[in-house]
């Protein structure tokens, strides 16, 4: 990826931080990526009264890649209401992993990083299809 267009990433995750609706945590985050199909998607964190609802930036984002086409995540990037580089939170790399292409490089603030070195051993639908799969064959044969 070229670096004008991390740039642009990055301009794209700033404008999304600035729609956040964060009163309770003042801690407004924007987040944008691109899809394999050249898309750049973003999202804001939205928080609520009950805490627990809070919705992140992140949530935000993989909305906006099934409402305009679905696809895969090639790059990503997270900022602060500084524009500085954010950590997802783990609930948000587990939501960024089920829809990274292979490909995919996330902008960290300890630098560029594949999905698997920001979730190792990361939980997938294979996971769940290699013994499910099985099963229906040992219901089928019962
Ligand atoms: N937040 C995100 O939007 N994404 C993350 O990956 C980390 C946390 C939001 C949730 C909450 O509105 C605020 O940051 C403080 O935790």
């Amino acid at each position: 990826m070229e670096e004008t267009v991390w740039q642009q990433l990055h301009d794209e995750a700033v404008a999304a931080m600035q729609r956040a609706y964060a009163p309770y945590s003042r801690f407004p985050v924007g987040a944008a990526a691109i899809t394999t199909d050249g898309r750049i998607i973003s999202g804001c964190n939205v928080e609520n009264a009950a805490y627990g609802a809070t919705l992140c930036a992140e949530c935000s984002l993989i909305s906006q890649l099934f409402a305009t086409g679905g696809g895969k995540l090639l790059a990503f990037a997270c900022v602060n209401g500084r524009g500085e580089a954010l950590a997802p939170c783990g609930r948000c790399r587990q939501l960024l992993s089920e829809h990274a292409d292979d490909r995919l490089i996330l902008a960290m603030p300890a630098g560029h990083m594949s999905i698997d070195e920001v979730l190792p051993g990361r939980f997938g639908a294979s996971n769940i299809h290699d013994v499910v799969d099985s099963q229906s064959v040992i219901n089928t044969t019962e």
